[in-house]
C-alpha cells in the first residue's frame, strides 16, 4: 500500500521552523514563520490573556463539547470585532460566524463549504500570496489562479493589474484578498484602491474572500478591519476569516472564525445550518479553552482595553523594527535602498533577498527566511538585528 508513495515536500514556512529547530547554533535567528516574539526575543503571553485565564480557572467550568459552530459568546465578539456592533448585516442578521480551528481552519471551512454549493467555480489568489492559499483551496478541489498583485520594480502593488484581472474574470469567481497587512509582501492597497476592487467585485458578481489573519498589526483595528465592513456594506455574498494567533499571540490555541454574509435572515439561516455539516464531518466541534479566552477579553472593557493596549505595543514595536533595519541597512550596505521596508505593513517584509541569498543566510549565520526572501519583521528585536543586518550585507 505504502511503496509509491513519495516524500512530500518540505512546508516553505512551517518546514522552515523545523531547519530551525534543528540548527544546533545557539545564536540562531529565525525570521521565517509569522510569529510576533517581544524585545527579549520571547514569545508574549499577554496580561489580558493571563486575566481571562484566571477567571476562568476560577470559575472552573466542566469541559463539555461545545456547538459545532463554537461558543455563542465568542461567535457573537467576533461578529462585533469585524463587522462593527450595531452594523447593518448584523442587527438584519445576515452574517454568520462559527468559531474556527485558527485562520487557516477557517480558510477550510470556506474552501470546502464553497467546493459544496460552488464546485464549478474557480478561485483567484494574489501573486504572491500566503504560501498555504493555493495548497487549500486545491484540496478542496478548487482551480486556484493567480491575479496580478505585486510591482517588484516599485515594491508596491500593481494595481492596474489586478483590476485588469478582475475586470476579466468570470462571474461568480472566488477572489480571496487580504484585508490588511498583506502575506507576504506587506504591500496593501489604499483605501481608495479598495473603494474601487469592491465596486468592481460587486459589479462582476465576484465573490470576495477576505483573508484577516492580522488584525491590529498594521494601523489599528479599526483601520485594518475597514475594508471587511465596506464590502459588508457592498451587500454580499461574503467570506472572512479571521484570527486571533498573531493579534493574542494565541497560536497554539488555534482561535479563528469564519463569517458568511448573506443576503437576508433566511439565506443565512440555511448557510448556517450547512456550513454545521461541513465542520460536524470534519472535526465535529471546536476546542474551549481558547474561544472562552477570546471571548472574555473582547467583552469585558477592562480586559478589552488591555488587549487593544497589547496589540498596540506590538504594532508599534515592529514598526520600530522597521526603522532600526532600515537605517542599519543604509550604513552597512549603502549601495542598497530599503526604504520600502517602512512603508510595508503588518510583520513581514518582502526584502527582495533571492533564493540564493536566502539560503546563504541560513547556512552561513543561522538566520532562517521564507525562500521567497519573506523575513519576519516581528522576529527581530535590540539584540539580534545588528547580527541580521551584518548577515544581509554579506549576503547582498
Ligand atoms: C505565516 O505566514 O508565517 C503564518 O501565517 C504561519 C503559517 O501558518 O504559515
Amino acid at each position: 500500500l505504502f511503496t509509491a508513495i513519495e516524500m512530500a515536500p518540505r512546508d516553505p514556512i512551517l518546514g522552515i521552523t523545523e531547519a530551525f529547530n534543528a540548527d544546533k547554533n545557539p545564536a540562531k535567528i529565525n525570521l521565517g514563520v509569522g510569529v510576533y516574539y517581544d524585545n527579549n526575543g520571547k514569545v508574549p503571553l499577554l496580561d489580558c490573556v493571563k486575566k481571562a485565564e484566571a477567571i476562568l480557572m476560577e470559575k472552573g467550568a466542566p469541559r463539555t463539547y461545545l456547538p459545532i459552530d463554537g461558543l455563542a459568546a465568542y461567535d457573537k465578539a467576533v461578529q462585533e470585532l469585524v463587522f462593527g456592533a450595531g452594523s447593518a448585516v448584523i442587527n438584519e442578521k445576515r452574517a454568520i460566524t462559527a468559531q474556527a480551528i485558527g485562520g487557516t481552519g477557517a480558510l477550510k471551512l470556506g474552501a470546502d463549504f464553497l467546493q459544496r454549493f460552488a464546485p464549478g467555480a474557480q478561485v483567484w489568489i494574489s501573486d504572491p500570496s500566503w504560501e498555504n492559499h493555493r495548497a487549500l483551496f486545491e484540496s478542496a478541489g478548487f482551480t486556484v489562479n493567480n491575479y496580478p498583485y505585486y510591482d517588484p520594480s516599485t515594491r508596491g502593488v500593481n494595481f492596474s493589474g489586478m483590476l485588469g484581472a478582475l475586470q476579466t474574470m468570470p462571474s461568480g469567481s472566488i477572489v480571496l484578498l487580504h484585508a490588511c497587512c498583506h502575506n507576504p509582501t506587506g504591500a496593501d492597497l489604499s483605501a481608495a484602491q479598495w473603494l474601487e476592487v469592491i465596486q468592481v467585485v460587486t459589479e462582476r458578481g465576484l465573490v470576495p474572500f477576505l483573508d484577516m489573519a492580522y488584525q491590529g498589526f498594521g494601523d489599528g483595528i479599526e483601520a485594518d478591519g475597514k475594508v471587511v465592513r465596506q464590502f459588508a456594506d457592498a451587500g454580499g455574498p461574503l467570506f472572512v476569516s479571521n484570527s486571533f494567533s498573531k493579534s493574542f499571540s494565541l497560536y497554539g490555541e488555534r482561535v479563528g472564525a469564519l463569517s458568511i454574509v448573506a443576503v437576508s435572515a433566511e439565506e443565512a439561516a440555511r448557510l448556517l445550518s450547512q456550513l454545521k455539516r461541513v465542520i460536524r464531518t470534519n472535526y465535529s466541534n471546536p476546542p474551549m479553552h481558547g474561544g472562552q479566552v477570546v471571548a472574555m477579553a473582547l467583552a469585558t472593557p477592562e480586559l478589552r482595553q488591555l488587549w487593544e493596549d497589547e496589540l498596540a505595543g506590538m504594532r508599534v514595536r515592529i514598526r520600530e523594527m522597521r526603522q532600526l533595519l532600515v537605517a542599519k541597512l543604509k550604513e552597512k550596505a549603502p549601495a542598497h535602498d530599503f526604504d520600502f521596508v517602512i512603508q510595508q505593513r503588518g510583520m513581514f517584509s518582502y526584502s527582495g533577498l533571492t533564493k540564493e541569498q536566502v539560503s546563504r543566510l541560513a547556512s552561513e549565520y543561522s538566520i532562517y527566511a521564507v525562500d521567497t526572501g519573506r523575513i519576519c519583521v516581528a522576529a527581530l528585536n535590540s539584540t539580534n538585528i545588528d547580527k541580521v543586518v551584518e548577515a544581509i550585507s554579506k549576503v547582498l
